[in-house]
């Protein structure tokens, strides 16, 4: 059998993957003639050429502005319904979701909108595919914490459909103790919480996102071979940690694949699962970061499977329904 078809015949979780960031080009030019949006690229290949990003930044200028096609419930769905295929498509039996009002309430989306359309696709690709999900609503940390605070409150109405909180976007600069009073709140109302931490940043922010918003899981984390102490930390309280490894090259945290760490964390005992981030962005859903993976480093089929079972460990599935995966 070989790799590919091995990879996506194991039962998997991803647990890094930004719905807005599975915005295929196709559907991006589709929704902007559908809403009579005007688009800087003349075609989907022209769009696809400008995704050559040199750090994070320039993937979230883009990214942000892709989302700007987006408009009501049913684009939502699309994008959400889309993404499921994939997956499914790719051995995904339980995928945990993150999504980003804040992009779209700041250009007057209602939350409700974003949600429902989230929502609907999720709750159908359940009974019609048997993919499980949860949802986790992300801040964005480039704004001010009061933002995340009132993004917060408008999200209490739909608290039974949200599972945790996370944080993510532009990391240099806003480190997780800007959002301590916010994650106080969500913890409050019993959501969990999770942080991007550690992909561009320093492993400062991955002991931050530990020690000021008590997270389940640290999203990313490469940087944490820096700081041996808290390896060893991450190691014995069996911290899952999030690795996108075709984001990590695309947005230059690795200079090539050959060069990823995944191995080195693997071999440290660390809890390391591996997942898509931006599949319509860095070209790969989440089997193709696993073959990415198994062609750069050579990781062998007892190593994939190791992955694949850290996945569902380390999703928010109660232990009898990650048995059923195991
Ligand atoms: N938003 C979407 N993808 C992201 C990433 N890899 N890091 C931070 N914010 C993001
Ligand atoms: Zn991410």
């Amino acid at each position: 059998q070989d790799a590919a078809s091995f990879i996506r015949g194991l039962p998997k979780a991803e647990l890094h993957l930004h719905i807005e960031g599975s915005l295929e080009p196709e559907m991006l030019f589709e929704l902007a003639a559908k809403h009579r949006v005007a688009l800087p690229y003349t075609s989907v290949e022209a769009l696809r050429d400008a995704y050559a990003f040199s750090d994070l930044q320039s993937f979230l200028d883009i990214y942000y502005a892709g989302a700007n096609v987006l408009r009501d419930e049913e684009d939502f769905y699309a994008l959400t319904r889309a993404y499921l295929l994939h997956a499914h498509a790719d051995g995904v039996v339980h995928t945990e979701i993150f999504f980003d009002p804040q992009t779209h309430t700041e250009r007057g989306i209602a939350f409700d909108t974003v949600i429902r359309g989230i929502r609907r696709a999720l709750l159908e690709a359940q009974l019609e595919l048997g993919i499980t999900h949860r949802l986790i609503l992300c801040f964005l940390r480039h704004l001010s914490a009061e933002s995340a605070m009132a993004t917060l409150r408008q999200a209490l109405p739909y608290r039974d459909w949200i599972t945790a909180v996370g944080l993510d976007s532009s990391e240099r600069g806003h480190p997780p103790s800007k959002f301590v009073t916010v994650f106080d709140r969500a913890r409050a109302e019993g959501l969990l919480t999770v942080a991007h931490a550690g992909e561009e940043g320093p492993p400062a922010y991955i002991v931050e996102a530990l020690d000021l918003l008590h997270v389940s899981r640290i999203d990313h984390g490469v940087r944490c071979l820096e700081d041996e102490a808290l390896v060893q930390r991450l190691v014995r309280e069996q911290m899952p940690l999030t690795v996108c490894p075709l984001s990590n090259v695309m947005l230059k945290v690795f200079a090539r694949a050959e060069d990823h760490n995944l191995r080195g964390l693997l071999q440290r005992g660390l809890c390391v699962t591996v997942n898509s981030d931006d599949p319509a962005y860095f070209g790969g859903y989440v089997a193709e970061n696993y073959l990415a993976m198994q062609r750069a480093l050579q990781l062998t089929r007892a190593e994939l499977i190791q992955l694949a079972r850290n996945s569902i460990l380390a999703s928010f599935l109660h232990s009898s329904e990650q048995s059923r995966h195991l």
